[in-house]
């Protein structure tokens, strides 16, 4: 680790709280002079901190610039994540962690990036990643061969989402299945879940959890194809919440629940939030529009929907449409 990212992570780790330069030095064995010239390298790269004489540098608590110790600074258990990779801008977060699998990236490695040029959604579409107001990350789980269920590592990253929103940010998003978090019916966050197969064995190694997350992305500038339907978190940056938090909540809660899936029945969970059991929906398949009920999701993460001739069906992939009546 270099001196400014040692100096970060004390920052981070005191955030809202004077750190003296002497002690900095003291504990980094460097000089004061390295340590104001890495404060002021910190502060080109956009940190809030200020220095005061006889008190020393303290970094404000509204800063939301994401960095990986500004993430463990928030972390609970720090150890159960292997590795934070962050970027200031890559095309696609899961494109980077697909080429880190090929080089033997470790369990629960995650790439983090300010922006995306190249964000993918399912279905083939783009995912909108602007600059320092969205959440694009990928998390790289290993399965070391055993065969993983994807709609379940989807349905825990769409739990781990909901569960950090509620806890750090205090408020109560929706579930629309499969891969999608709303808000005060619009979409804040998208997951987008993608497994790696060896050509050696044809088994399935890794699987990727790319999760985007709208945390303060200003409502007018989104695309005009989804400027109707996609929402953020919060209206401003600069708030009580940073995005350090919120990522740290995700990457514990979704560590916990893959790991320990049987014991945390998270798929109760799921359909607690779901905002589509009980409803008329559409769904498509082969080209072809379906309309049905949703009835319930199963624990394999399948959609149960009842058709108009009475029978039901279980939808393992696919999107569905809410009718509004
Ligand atoms: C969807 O809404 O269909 C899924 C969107 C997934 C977006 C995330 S952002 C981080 C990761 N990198 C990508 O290119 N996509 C996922």
């Amino acid at each position: 680790m270099t001196s400014k990212e040692a100096i970060l992570e004390m920052l981070e780790a005191g955030k809202g709280k004077f750190l003296s330069g002497e002690e900095i030095a003291a504990k980094l064995n460097i000089s004061r002079n390295a340590v104001w010239k890495n404060i002021n390298s910190l502060k080109n790269d956009g940190y809030a901190i200020d220095c005061v004489r006889n008190k020393g540098y303290l970094m404000q608590k509204n800063n939301d610039i994401v960095s990986p110790q500004g993430i463990f600074a928030n972390m609970k258990h720090p150890e159960k994540v292997s590795k934070i990779l962050y970027y200031d801008c890559v095309t696609s977060t899961n494109s980077v962690a697909r080429l880190l699998t090929g080089e033997g990236a470790q369990d629960m490695t995650v790439v983090v990036s300010n922006t995306q040029t190249q964000g993918r959604g399912r279905m083939g579409r783009a995912f909108y990643s602007p600059e320092n107001t969205g959440i694009y990350m990928s998390v790289i789980l290993k399965t070391d061969g055993k065969a993983e269920n994807p709609l379940l590592i989807t349905t825990a990253a769409c739990v781990a989402v909901t569960r950090a929103i509620e806890k750090v940010c205090g408020l109560s998003p929706q579930i629309k299945w499969v891969n999608d978090v709303f808000l005060d019916g619009r979409k804040i966050c998208g997951i987008l879940t993608e497994g790696i197969t060896s050509i050696e064995s044809g088994e399935l190694e890794y699987v990727i959890s790319g999760i985007g997350i709208n945390f303060s992305t200003d409502r007018e500038k989104f695309p005009d194809e989804i400027k109707k339907t996609a929402g953020s978190l919060y209206c401003l940056p600069g708030g009580r919440v940073s995005r350090n938090m919120l990522i740290a909540a995700v990457l514990e809660n979704f560590e916990q629940l893959c790991r320990n899936p049987k014991a945390e029945n998270f798929m109760d969970e799921y359909r607690r939030h779901s905002m589509i059991i009980g409803h008329d929906i559409t769904f498509t398949r082969k080209n072809v529009t379906y309309s049905a009920k949703a009835v319930g999701i199963d624990d394999e993460g399948g959609l149960t929907v009842l058709m108009p001739d009475g029978k039901e069906q279980t939808l393992n992939s696919g999107e569905v449409t809410v009718r509004r009546v």
